[in-house]
């Protein structure tokens, strides 16, 4: 019996995968507006994509499920590319056609796996990767004997202005000559201006796809599917605690769940309770990025009343926000109320809210918009679970407020992660 504990403890690794992307359907969760607005781009012909949002949203992973998706249903030749500071246009397309000729020796994958035998035969063409014309005619040329999808990952590195213009163009190209290609962009970004400014010239040829934080019902879906690969139960009560922690970010997901996985397996137990959350989630925090430790203890030490300055941004990390996760001044006040089990002045926490978006050190939110507009967010996306979690740890906020405040939220719109029928 012990054997096997030791075994899952280590195969927690293998499921819950903090460090990596998500490379297998069953243990991928929710995103269906995001993969049906892909898919809908692969399947007309000129169309393109932009896949863009936070850091750790699941964007790289929503490009593997689609790709393994789609080259199960039609023979198409998929090449990925990493962009780096380094990159130019030229070593971008170099790069993507290396991979496009590793597909061709792979009869399994490529063009010898083609599933339609009346497709025309193969044609002869030169590997041109230094201008939109070139690259448009080389792709022109492939695509003849398969279908492809180009994916370039990371593309907010590259550092040439140059090379962003040459990508639309090359997109504009290949949309005017109709090419059996689609390309797919994949970058961190708050939206497609800040990624590819030109990309009104290709507005129509490019579908848009903003990568949200997940909303409750996608982590629970995370939760459900690892604990049952592992054989393992999950009490109700410890799944929604993983939700309130995680706040919509898949990767703090599989950090605690790992934890609270060994946590259970540690106490020789299958089924994982609170508790065990509870050990994993004071486990997690200590592994916690330094970065955002310091930038938290210091935003607190530096404050004249540090007991508010806290609760004020606690209240932060608890205050509704919008899809790039802004908030306004009043969507503190409720939370902070409950946290202080009384009403604070609006003005007193706006002073706050102010002085956290000093630049300077202590800095912790970014402030955007003036008056009536003025918006507010935590610097990093992991800030909002690192206080929550923090501070339920030291005993400051209950976690029935959390809950709370999830029930408050509508849950309208929460896809249903089991259906997998876009897939
Ligand atoms: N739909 C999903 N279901 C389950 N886990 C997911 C899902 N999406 C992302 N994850 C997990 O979240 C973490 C981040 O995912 P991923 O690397 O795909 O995000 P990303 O947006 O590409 O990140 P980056 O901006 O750093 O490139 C990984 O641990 C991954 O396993
Ligand atoms: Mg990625």
């Amino acid at each position: 019996m012990d054997q096997d504990f030791d075994a899952l403890m280590f195969q927690t690794g293998a499921v819950f995968t903090p460090g990596a992307p998500i490379n297998e359907r069953e243990l991928f969760s929710g995103r269906k507006d995001q993969v049906l607005k892909i898919v809908e781009a692969v399947s007309q012909r000129g169309c393109h994509a932009i896949l863009y949002g936070e850091r750790g949203t699941g964007k790289t992973s929503l490009s593997n499920m689609i790709t393994a998706f789609l080259a199960r249903r039609q023979a198409f030749v998929v090449s990925r590319t990493n962009c780096d500071i380094s990159d130019t246009y030229s070593s971008l397309w170099a790069k993507a056609f290396k991979d496009i000729e590793a597909a061709k020796r792979r009869p399994d994958i490529g063009f010898g796996g083609l599933r339609n035998p009346l497709t025309a035969p193969p044609q002869d063409y030169a590997l041109n990767s230094d201008t939109p014309d070139g690259v448009r005619r080389t792709l022109q040329g492939i695509a003849a004997t398969a279908a492809l999808i180009v994916i370039f990952d990371e593309f907010d590195r590259i550092r040439r202005p140059d090379a962003i213009t040459a990508m639309a163009d090359t997109i504009k190209a290949l949309s005017d000559h109709a090419v059996n290609a689609t390309v797919l962009l994949i970058g961190v970004a708050d939206s497609v201006d800040e990624l590819i400014r030109e990309h009104q010239s290709i507005e129509r040829a490019l579908i848009q796809v903003h990568m949200p934080a997940m909303s409750d019902g996608e982590i629970r879906g995370i939760v459900m599917s690892g604990f049952e690969r592992l054989a393992m139960e999950i009490e109700f009560e410890a799944c929604e605690d993983l939700v309130q922690y995680s706040q919509g970010a898949p990767y703090i997901t599989h950090l605690l769940s790992i934890y609270s996985a060994r946590a259970a397996l540690g106490a020789r137990s299958m089924i994982v309770c609170a508790e065990h959350v509870e050990a994993g989630m004071i486990r997690a925090l200590d592994q916690w990025q330094q970065s955002v430790k310091s930038l938290y203890d210091d935003a607190v030490r530096r404050a004249r009343n540090p007991a508010l300055h806290r609760d004020v941004l606690l209240a932060c990390a608890l205050a509704d926000v919008d899809e790039q996760r802004y908030f306004v001044a009043g969507a503190v006040g409720a939370p902070l109320s409950a946290i202080r089990d009384r009403d604070v002045a609006p003005l007193t926490s706006a002073r706050v809210l102010k002085d956290l978006s000093e630049p300077g050190t202590g800095q912790i939110l970014h402030r955007a918009g003036e008056g009536a507009r003025r918006r507010y967010r935590l610097f990093n996306p992991i800030l909002r679970p690192y206080i929550i979690m923090r501070n339920v740890r030291d005993k400051r906020i209950a976690k029935d407020v959390l809950h709370r405040r999830s029930a408050s939220r509508a849950e309208a719109n929460d896809p249903d992660w089991t259906d997998a029928s876009t897939f």
